[in-house]
């Protein structure tokens, strides 16, 4: 009962000043948590995990589970028989899905998403297109071309970097797809879980059928017309809602 009282306090008494670990859990539990869209809405990494979120992406365990990720849905995906009249889709992210931002996270004034968000330097760092793919990711894109899916890339990306996000994609490998669908000026202002919804709705709309939809956020995932299958991409630095 002590000690319950006394995470109580802590947490209330830490909220001011950055971001806190909700309860005194570890940094693993923490990931756990955001992973499996427990812990919601999160602002910024907790300071006490910094170095553990930096170890966790720059090390092996990313991206072992980034390919724990991509062989389930490759699983998945073999599973199929698609029609083959070019309406049986996959839907994929962007950033930090089939492209990798790390770079720009693991900078030390941007500290691995613990840091506030910095729309300036984020979108200098897009204009400039260098962004790796994620190779598990590119990986399993790959497969899934050659099982006949048609890859629609949906971002929320605005449409003004339409020409650096294809010389990006190229560049990195992803080099065929059927529709890169990217954020339109009047459709600003509205949050990701709901614009991605409204266009997977019309790509169902116009006969495509979603078999597989892969993202990083939950709000790649979660609204209407998601798809017969999601996939969680790990990405413990940052939440959109
Ligand atoms: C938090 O957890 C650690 C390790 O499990 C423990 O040693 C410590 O006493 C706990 N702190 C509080 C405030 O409960
Ligand atoms: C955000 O990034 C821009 C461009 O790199 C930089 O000039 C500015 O100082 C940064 N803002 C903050 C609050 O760090
Ligand atoms: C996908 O989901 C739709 C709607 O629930 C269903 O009709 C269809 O059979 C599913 N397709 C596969 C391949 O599971
Ligand atoms: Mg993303």
């Amino acid at each position: 009962m002590e000690v319950v009282s006394l995470i109580f306090l802590v947490a209330t008494f830490s909220g001011a000043a950055g971001y806190h670990i909700p309860g005194n859990i570890s940094c693993l539990s923490w990931r756990l948590a955001v992973e499996t869209n427990n812990i919601r809405e999160w602002d910024l990494v907790p300071q006490a995990c910094v170095n553990y979120v930096g170890h966790y992406m720059l090390g092996h365990q990313y991206h072992k589970d980034c390919k724990a990720m991509a062989e389930a849905a490759l699983v998945y995906a073999n599973s199929l028989k698609l029609a083959r009249d070019g309406k049986d889709i996959w839907v994929s992210d962007l950033d930090d899905t089939a492209l990798s931002n790390l770079r720009y996270y693991a900078r030390p004034e941007n500290a691995f998403g613990s840091k506030e968000f910095n729309e300036t330097s984020y979108n200098e760092w897009l204009a400039e297109g260098i962004s790796p793919p994620v190779p598990e990711i590119l990986n399993l894109y790959k497969k899934l071309v050659s099982l006949g899916f048609k890859i629609v890339f949906l971002s929320g990306k605005s449409e003004s970097t339409r020409s650096v996000t294809v010389s990006n994609l190229k560049n990195s490998g992803y080099d065929t797809w059927l529709k890169l669908i990217l954020k339109q000026k009047s459709e600003k202002g509205t949050t990701a879980v709901v614009y991605k919804s409204s266009k997977r709705k019309e790509l169902e709309e116009k006969g495509y059928r979603i078999l597989g939809n892969m993202g990083d956020q939950w709000s790649d995932l979660l609204g209407t017309n998601v798809g017969n299958r999601t996939f969680k991409v790990p990405n413990p630095m940052y939440y959109i809602s």
